[in-house]
Parts: structure tokens; C-alpha cells; sequence
């Protein structure tokens, strides 16, 4: 049973559009559309693009409307977007019989996550707090955790103790099964008896942007294992998506709001942030005035990381490890945050094992200045290169020389590439005009590379043999192009569809068009013309594919009845025809494009 259509007509006038978006996206006004960088794909020229009721990528295709951009962005499932968008409006959603759909829904509301975790966390701090809390206030001064710094990140402590929090929640009404899926007690295989998953560790609560507790990490009082235990995934926390300490550090790092209770000297600098490997290394950072540092959490920096990061920061200083796995860490983080534009730079941590040591030992004013120090990451991929050959054996100076060359080659401005060309002929004693040709070749290379897999692509982008979404689309191109003409034709005027013109399910071809055309078909039957209870059924991908047809059709001046006969006769006679091969005409056309193409990029 989809939700009542006045409830979803309601959600999307009380969250228009273009203000949604603007929380992610810094939209300007285009004409009568709004654009900005799409948050979906790098790029850094804005192709992302609002306009009446929907948006649209020219770049990626990503597009759709208010609720598949909160799916995508926030990546919930259908029901979960609306009602985030309802919990921002203050609006009650409808109670939904779950039994209606295939997969087994959970009960567990975000709002009441929110709710368990904040009990949960006054809990935690009125242990550490409590005579019991005694180890662990004593492992937090060894550590020269200060207690305003305790407070600020509302550090807690989990007892020694099997039920303690769980008698709590369920005294509060949770039930064992919601505690479980919020990942703060166990179920016993044994008895089925729920149990504390946090037991004699100290705790670090998880915020989100918005100052939800999200998630908790805890860690040992000694050296038992595991050292850390974080939550898993639940309805409210991903670790591919956030970063601890980013609640405090936005702020920071925007300017906002400066941080009125952190009383030390700030080194922070607006648009500049930190990230690191751990829970203690962010602490010691923002009590030693780094209150821009942030990490993720037990994890590899993702892509979606890299993203929410480019939202808040232009630069981001790398402060891993310096061990063998925090270096390889760095440079994995150095491409995914190059990807979204970030100028990424690296901290060198040396005579401590990460930052947190550093500053214990040598202070914060000696971490400033390794900050400042810090290297591009041009000068971080080529030392790395140095180090790793033997400079005097002459078959692996090459090795290093050609490395170095492909590192200097994709630097796309003259005088930046200049620089680094006089700095790699004096570490390396190789004349500039050897390496400028060496550049040149590699260049020269890197383009025809380029053309050939252009000419590759181009025929089958056209022909659709990559699209992932209409599988059947390559083998039966034309009818498919048609179909995609239709739908758009039929999204842009839903009267059409009651018209004189006559089009069934039977006349599609391909399945996946057919099934959009006839859920299209059921939903206008009813009255309503908005397709997005279709957010229910499709990915968002395919969503966007949808809308997509409609896009296409939107700059067209033939879109009417006529347009519409003309294109349901042809699919007509497609499909009798059942002769949807005759690519002659077609390949003719792709020959001549790609010839002209071809000719634009030399
Ligand atoms: P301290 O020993 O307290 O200084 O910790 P650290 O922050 O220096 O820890 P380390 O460099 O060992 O680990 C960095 C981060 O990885 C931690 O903050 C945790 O988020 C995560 N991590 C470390 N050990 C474990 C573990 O045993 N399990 C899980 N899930 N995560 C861990
Ligand atoms: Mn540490």
C-alpha cells in the first residue's frame, strides 16, 4: 500500500526542492534553473542542475526528485527518506502495513535510536563518573585526557558488567530485539538473554553533523583484544560515511562558529582539515587546538567519506600512522580525495608513532609546525618513488626516473610542472632537458592511449551497449530508443496516456521499459501524476534513468499527441517487424561522429 498521495504532495511543499539540496550543494541561479557542483561525481564545472520539481545531472545522469535525492545522499531506503524529510517538517508519517513488502522491515525507527543512544550515553557518563568509573578516570589521566576535554566529547565509561546498560533500556521500553539492532546488547545463542556489548571500556560517543549520537566506539582499559569495539552499521550510523569529531570540526573548519569552549590557542585555519587514524589522535588534537582534525572510524577512508570531507574542506592534511599500513593508508586517502578536488597534503610524523604521541611529546606548537611542513602530495609520490630504488644501480634509476616522469606529466599547469621538473633534476642529477622530453613522450603516450579507448566507447555508448540498466537495449537499440521516447513523452503529459492513441504493454520489446511503462500506466490510472511512489520499486540509478527520459524529451518542441502516434506506430511496427537488427544505417551514422570527434581532439 503506497503512502496516501496528499501525505507525499505535502512532504514536498513543506521540503521544497531547492532548499533541500542547498543543505548539500551551493546552488546559483542560472536562468530560470538552479546550478551548482554535483555531489554525486567530481567535477568543477557545475553540470548539476535544479529546475521545477527535479534535479539532474548533465554530467553523471544522477536525477530525480526531492526523495531519490535524500535516498542517494544520504543513501536510505525509500521509507527512511521520507521520513527523514517528514522528521525535518515535523510531519507524522502514515503507519504502513510492512507485511505488504518483500523484505522484512525493521520496527526501529531513526528518531528512536536517537533516543536509545542518548540515554545510553548519559549512562555511560555518569559511570565514568561514578566510584566504578574509578579505572577508567585513572586511564584518561595517564592519557592527559583534561576534564573539560572528557566533557566536550562526552566520554563515558561501559562497566564491567554483563547487564547494566540493557536493564536501563529496557526499563525505558526498548525492547531486547530494538537494543540488538542499535548494536548495544548482544543476544545470547545460548539462553536467547540479551547482554551488554560494551563491558569495561571507555567509551567515545559518535555525533553526526546534525548532533545525533549515532554510534559508539569503546576502548580497553589495558592491552587486551580487541583494543577498540565500534557499533556495526545501523539505521542510523554507516561507518563508510562518518567521520568522527566532523560535528565539532565543520564548525571549525567553516568558520561558523568557533569553538567557544575550547579555551587553548586555535591552530586551526578555515577550509583546512586533519584527518587521522584514531579516536585518541582527534581527542589530543582538539585539546592541543587542532579542533579541525576528524577520523574515520576503524576504517579505510571511502569514497563517500571523501565526499562529505570535500563538503566542509578545500585541504586535507594527512596525519596517519607512521607505520607501514597508516602510509599505505595515505595514499589510498590521497586518491580518493584528489577524485573530489581536495588538495590533499601529508603530514610527517616522525619520532612518534601518530599524532597523538607527537603532541604528548613534543608539543603542540612542534605539531604546527610539521603541519606547515607538510608535503603536496606531488613531493610525497615523488620521494616515495626515490626511496623505493636504489639510485645507484642504474636499471633501477630508470625504473625511478620513468615513475617520476608519469607523476610530473599529469601536473596540468606549466609553472607548477617547471617546478617540480628543476627539484627532480637536483635530487636526481638528470639534466631538465632529458626529463622535459621524457614528459613529453609520456604525454604523447597517455593521449593516443586516450583516443583509442575513446574510439572504443563512443559505439557503444550510442548503441547502448553499456547500459546496465535496460540490458536489453544493445541487442534491440531502436526499439529501445523508441520505448525511451515514449515513456518521456508520457512523463512530460500524463493526459496523453487516456488519449485517442492506443499503447499497451504489448508493444514493448524490451522488459525493463515495459515494467516502467506499465507502472507508470497503474499509477496514472489512479489520478495521481507524480511517478515518485516509483522511488519505492526502482534504485535510484534507475529512478534517475527514468527521469532521464523525461529530460531527454524536456528541450524538444514535438512532445504532443502527434509526436506521441508517430513514435507508438513505429514501436508497432518494431516489434512485428521483430527485426530490430539493422545496424547499416546506424554504423554509418557512429563512423561519421566519431571521425568528427576524433578530429576536435587533435
Ligand atoms: P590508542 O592505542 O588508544 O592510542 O589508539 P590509536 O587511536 O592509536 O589506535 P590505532 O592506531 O591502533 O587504531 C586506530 C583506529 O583504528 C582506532 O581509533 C579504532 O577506530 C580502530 N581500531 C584499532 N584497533 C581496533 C580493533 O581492534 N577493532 C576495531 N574494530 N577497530 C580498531
Ligand atoms: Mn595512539
Amino acid at each position: 500500500m503506497p503512502f496516501p498521495s496528499s501525505f507525499i504532495a505535502e512532504l514536498k511543499s513543506r521540503n521544497p526542492i531547492e532548499t533541500v539540496i542547498s543543505r548539500y550543494v551551493d546552488l546559483k541561479r542560472a536562468g530560470s534553473n538552479l546550478v551548482g557542483l554535483c555531489p554525486f561525481h567530481s567535477e568543477r564545472t557545475p553540470s548539476f542542475t535544479v529546475f521545477s520539481d527535479n534535479f539532474h545531472c548533465f554530467g553523471c545522469s544522477a536525477g530525480g526528485d526531492v526523495i531519490t535525492f535524500i535516498m542517494k545522499i544520504e543513501n536510505l531506503e525509500y521509507r527512511d527518506a521520507i521520513q527523514f524529510l517528514a522528521d525535518k517538517c515535523g510531519m507524522a508519517v502514515p503507519a504502513q502495513d510492512y507485511k505488504d513488502y518483500g523484505k522484512p522491515k525493521s520496527a526501529l525507527t531513526r528518531e528512536k535510536c536517537f533516543e536509545m543512544n542518548k540515554i545510553a550515553a548519559r549512562v555511560f557518563y555518569s559511570n565514568l563518573n561514578s566510584p566504578d568509573g574509578e579505572p577508567a578516570r585513572r586511564y584518561l589521566d595517564e592519557r592527559k585526557i583534561s576534564p573539560a576535554t572528557r566533557i566536550h566529547f562526552g566520554l563515558g565509561y561501559a562497566l564491567n558488567s554483563f547487564d547494566h546498560l540493557t536493564d536501563i533500556l529496557i526499563s525505558k521500553g526498548f525492547t531486547p530485539q530494538e537494543i540488538n539492532e542499535n548494536f548495544l546488547c548482544g543476544i545470547s545463542k545460548k539462553n536467547g538473554k540479551p547482554f551488554d556489548m560494551f563491558r569495561n571500556r571507555i567509551i567515545f560517543p559518535i555525533i553526526d553533523v546534525s548532533g545525533n549520537i549515532v554510534a559508539f566506539g569503546g576502548r580497553v582499559l589495558d592491552d587486551s583484544k580487541p583494543k577498540y569495539l565500534n557499533s556495526s552499521d545501523t539505521v542510523v550510523f554507516k561507518k563508510s560515511r562518518n567521520l568522527f569529531a566532523l560535528n565539532f570540526a565543520k564548525n571549525v573548519i567553516t568558520g561558523d562558529k568557533p569553538d567557544e569552549k575550547n579555551l587553548t590557542k586555535s591552530y586551526a585555519k578555515p577550509g583546512e582539515m586533519i584527518l587521522c587514524e584514531g579516536y585518541m589522535d582527534v581527542i589530543s588534537m582538539h585539546q592541543a587546538g587542532f579542533g579541525n582534525a576528524v577520523a574515520t572510524l576503524g576504517t579505510a577512508i571511502t569514497s563517500e567519506h571523501a565526499r562529505i570531507i570535500s563538503r566542509f574542506a578545500k585541504t586535507v592534511y594527512l596525519a596517519y600512522d607512521s607505520d607501514d599500513a597508516g602510509q599505505a593508508a595515505t595514499k589510498r586517502a590521497i586518491r580518493m580525495l584528489t577524485e573530489v578536488g581536495i588538495d590533499a597534503k601529508v603530514i610527517k610524523i616522525s619520532g612518534a608513532k601518530d599524532p597523538d604521541e607527537y603532541i604528548k611529546k613534543f608539543g603542540s606548537a612542534s605539531f604546527a609546525n610539521i603541519i606547515s611542513a607538510s608535503e603536496g602530495q606531488i613531493d610525497y609520490k615523488l620521494n616515495e618513488i626515490l626511496g623505493k630504488y636504489d639510485m645507484n644501480v642504474s636499471e633501477q634509476k630508470y625504473k625511478a626516473m620513468t615513475e617520476a616522469c608519469g607523476i610530473i606529466a599529469d601536473i596540468r599547469t606549466d609553472l607548477k610542472r617547471e617546478i617540480y621538473v628543476e627539484r627532480l633534476s637536483q635530487l636526481t642529477g638528470i639534466k631538465q632537458e632529458t626529463i622535459y622530453s621524457e614528459i613529453k613522450r609520456t604525454v604523447r603516450n597517455e593521449n593516443k592511449k586516450f583516443k583509442h579507448q575513446f574510439s572504443e566507447l563512443l559505439p557503444k555508448n550510442i548503441m547502448r551497449y553499456d547500459d546496465r540498466i535496460n540490458t536489453e537495449a544493445a541487442s534491440n537499440y531502436n526499439a529501445a530508443a523508441v520505448e525511451r521516447r515514449i515513456i518521456g513523452i508520457l512523463l512530460l503529459y500524463p493526459e496523453l496516456l487516456n488519449s485517442k492513441i492506443k499503447i499497451s504493454e504489448d508493444d514493448f520489446v524490451t522488459t525493463f521499459n515495459k515494467n516502467v511503462f506499465s507502472n507508470i500506466k497503474k499509477i496514472y490510472e489512479t489520478g495521481e501524476t507524480d511517478i515518485t511512489q516509483l522511488n519505492e520499486v526502482y534504485t535510484p540509478d534507475e529512478f534517475s534513468y527514468i527521469m532521464e527520459m523525461k529530460f531527454e524529451r524536456m528541450p524538444l518542441s514535438s512532445n504532443g499527441e502527434d509526436a506521441l502516434k508517430e513514435q507508438s506506430e513505429l514501436l508497432k511496427k518494431l516489434k512485428a517487424d521483430a527485426s530490430d537488427k539493422d545496424e547499416t544505417d546506424l554504423l554509418s551514422v557512429i563512423e561519421k561522429i566519431k571521425k568528427e570527434k576524433l578530429k576536435k581532439q587533435q
